[in-house]
């Protein structure tokens, strides 16, 4: 887990995010009082699928961002390892964890790295890291390996169908138009600042996924398509309280995040 380099693929993700975490951490309010799941979706405490209770849990997030989850985790009770391969999303993480006076163990590493080394973990999560993995058949084995007898996976991966194109015939008719379920085009993404510091995502079909999931040896548990929360009909209060990942951007698309889920869920376990 020292080296910090990983792939060349991860190294272009760790440029994409080391230019756009200034920029996505300050957009974004990502509360530590629920563990999210991804934009204006209903956080755990709706969806409760954290295993109980945490105290004592070992756990390990992939691609953490800024950690918001595994402090939520740390302030549970659990022992919280949180890795990324972005230096400025780690620095975010660092300060963040400081500022609530939890305990959380940031590594700068490449996740799909994860190997014995790491130790072995009661929980495995990550809202939306795997799907920049460059391998995350490979990844998801690494982490039913990496998971004690009964622990839990715990991730949200980018929709298929919202990879498509938001279309507006007319007044009336709005919707997905998707080239392909089984191949939908990948969402490169380029950095404000640079053309250098491109990455690019794709999405994997629902059942593809599970497959991986379950020719890793573990047993699925859950699979959510969740829809996003009204934002616009809630008080600021409620929102603060119900949507653990908010942003105004995503606001203005909330629309179509109720009409397609933009992740799925899943949980699986590992048996005794
Ligand atoms: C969409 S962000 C999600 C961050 C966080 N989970 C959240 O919900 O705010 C994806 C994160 O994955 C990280 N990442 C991308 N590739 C990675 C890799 N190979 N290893 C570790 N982290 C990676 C990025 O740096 C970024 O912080």
């Amino acid at each position: 887990m020292d080296n910090p380099n990983g792939s060349d693929f991860a190294q272009s993700n760790a440029r994409y995010w080391d230019q756009l975490a200034g920029d996505y951490q300050r957009a974004t309010t990502i509360s530590v009082k629920d563990f999210h799941y991804g934009p204006l979706l209903p956080g755990d405490a709706d969806l409760g699928l954290l295993p109980k209770p945490l105290t004592g849990k070992r756990c390990l997030e992939l691609g953490c961002g800024a950690a918001q989850n595994s402090i939520y985790l740390a302030k549970n009770g659990a022992e919280a390892v949180a890795v990324d391969i972005s230096a400025s999303q780690l620095t975010h993480a660092r300060k963040l964890v400081e500022g609530h006076g939890v305990s959380v163990d940031l590594r700068l590493a490449d996740m799909e790295a994860l190997d014995p080394s790491w130790g072995t973990f009661d929980l495995i999560h990550s809202a939306y890291g795997v799907p920049f993995a460059a391998d995350p058949a490979a990844l998801i084995q690494k982490c039913a390996d990496g998971l004690r007898p009964g622990g839990t996976l715990l991730i949200s991966m980018g929709h298929p169908v919202y990879a498509g194109e938001w279309l507006e015939l007319d007044e009336n008719e709005q919707g997905i138009f998707l080239n392909s379920y089984f191949h939908p085009t990948p969402d490169v993404r380029e950095a404000p600042e640079t053309d250098a510091a491109a990455v690019s995502v794709r999405a994997y079909p629902v059942a593809e996924t599970v497959m991986w999931v379950l020719r890793s040896g573990l047993t699925l548990r859950a699979l959510h398509e969740p829809k996003a929360l009204p934002v616009h009909d809630m008080s600021r209060e409620e929102r603060r309280k119900r949507v653990p990942y908010y942003s105004a951007d995503w606001a203005e698309q909330v629309f179509e995040l109720q009409k397609f889920p933009i992740v799925f869920i899943l949980k699986a376990e590992k048996h005794d």
